[in-house]
């Protein structure tokens, strides 16, 4: 993996960039004493080499256990419950794996939205389907996917009877708290547990990733192999020139500091959208606090070029990109000859489809940094767990250095309880009635 940050230096100078080393030399020293803020979530940070060749064996005892039998596996999860094993397999899947009879089992998502329609019409595929499902909450108490499992268990039971339900079931919880776990003890599920030291966006190489992506057939050692080939070097260096995540953290705190508040993460393969969702959880929730952070979002090119290509263009300068470029691509296709031109294409043709992308990239870095928008560049030479592993770990490592330089917690996320303690107040939740009679006074008074 590469970075290269030669696209922003219009914006800061190299030294901005190199008055940032000695502070990330120092945060580093305090991931690895655990010294920092939040130091109790630092678990993640040896996952890559401290995950149990037993966790292993389980994940992959489960896999031939259900897999031969299922056509759709079913990832009942959240926010960080989720997001990372969504990323990792839709950039490693065939694009049309539902459509292709031998990709068995497919992977399909529930419990992370409150969509009525999403659900019937989830049961109403999974009526004709033979699936099974793992359920994924490190609280155990998370609503969205405690009001999916509930409907999905019944919809289990319904079919296969409660004792072969109970076959088709993994819950990957807290070892000990929450109803999520308390269920799994009455009812027998096979069960995972998500270490108290890492937290949600830093779980997915823990089971909370590696189940579902083995079950989708991701080689989950190769994924943990580029991440601890990354850790290692990351560990290893401390200067901005050899520490990729010294670099991108310094980078996008200067361009912070010159009002560049919003990050693009920019893909060029429509196969790493959910990579960039991944990206955004982990930078959103780890550095939008305390009124400060960049606000992370995201863009598939060259699709957006076309939606969102002015606005970036041309629009507030309150911009940066992140470009994630993939050297080589799986599969190879040239733009055909036609004798007749009609379409005016013949100067593609012979052309590899990679190759015009890689232009259409090119072109939009040099008009972007031409229109005001800094760009980073990271590069990857293919998609595969491997490299996804090493991106995974770097994005992690780089989010802890670059929230620290912020001076904030990068490891907790104490504003997602608003929107529940909203909620639970209008759903009238029991223990809630105090809240519950205030909102809605509050709400009889805006409606006035
Ligand atoms: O990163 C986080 O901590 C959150 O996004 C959680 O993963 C998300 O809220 C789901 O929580 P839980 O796993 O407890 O259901």
């Amino acid at each position: 993996m590469n970075i290269n940050v030669s696209q922003i230096l219009d914006f800061v100078k190299a030294e901005d960039l190199k008055a940032y080393e000695q502070d990330l030399a120092n945060y580093q020293q305090a991931l690895q004493k655990k010294t920092g803020v939040g130091s109790e979530f630092l678990g993640w940070i040896n996952l890559p080499v401290s995950v149990k060749d037993e966790i292993i064996t389980t994940v992959k005892d489960d896999v031939r256990r259900l897999a031969p039998d299922i056509d759709v596996f079913v990832v009942i999860g959240i926010g960080g419950s989720y997001l990372g094993a969504r990323a990792v397999n839709e950039a490693l899947k065939h694009s049309f794996d539902q459509l292709i009879p031998e990709k068995k089992p497919v992977i399909l998502y529930a419990g992370n939205n409150i969509s009525e329609d999403y659900l019937v019409d989830l049961m109403e595929v999974l009526d004709q389907k033979d699936y099974a499902l793992t359920v994924i909450s490190k609280s155990g108490t998370t609503t969205e996917p405690a009001i999916a499992f509930r409907l999905l268990r019944d919809h289990l039971e319904q079919k296969y009877g409660k004792t072969n339900a109970r076959k088709r079931i993994i819950a990957i919880t807290d070892k000990e708290k929450g109803a999520l776990r308390q269920l799994t003890k009455q009812e027998g599920y096979s069960s995972y547990v998500v270490p108290d030291d890492v937290g949600g966006r830093y779980s997915v190489l823990t089971p909370v990733g590696l189940l579902p992506l083995a079950m989708g057939g991701a080689n989950i050692e190769e994924l943990l192999k580029g991440a601890a080939d990354m850790r290692e070097h990351l560990n290893m260096t401390n200067t901005l020139e050899d520490n990729e995540a010294f670099m991108y953290a310094a980078a996008r705190n200067a361009l912070y500091h010159k009002k560049k508040s919003t990050e693009i993460m920019v893909a060029f393969e429509p196969q790493l959208q959910y990579f960039t969702e991944w990206w955004k959880q982990l930078y959103g929730e780890s550095e939008g606090k305390e009124g400060k952070g960049i606000f992370p979002a995201s863009v598939s090119f060259t699709t957006d070029l076309h939606s969102l290509g002015q606005y970036i263009q041309d629009g507030e300068r309150i911009l940066f990109e992140t470009v994630v470029h993939v050297d080589n691509p799986k599969r190879k296709m040239q733009v055909p000859d036609d004798g007749h031109n009609l379409d005016k294409l013949n100067y593609l043709a012979g052309k590899n489809i990679h190759s015009i992308n890689h232009k259409a990239e090119t072109g939009t870095i040099l008009a972007h940094v031409d229109g005001g928008i800094p760009v980073i560049q990271l590069s990857i030479p293919e998609i595969n767990e491997y490299y996804l592993g090493q991106l995974i770990f770097f994005f992690e490592y780089a989010c802890a250095l670059s929230g620290y330089l912020l001076g904030v917690n990068p490891f907790d996320q104490p504003g997602v309880e608003a929107y529940k303690n909203n909620m639970f107040a209008l759903l009238s939740k029991p223990g809630y009635e105090e809240q519950t009679e205030q909102i809605m006074k509050k709400i009889a008074e805006q409606s006035k």
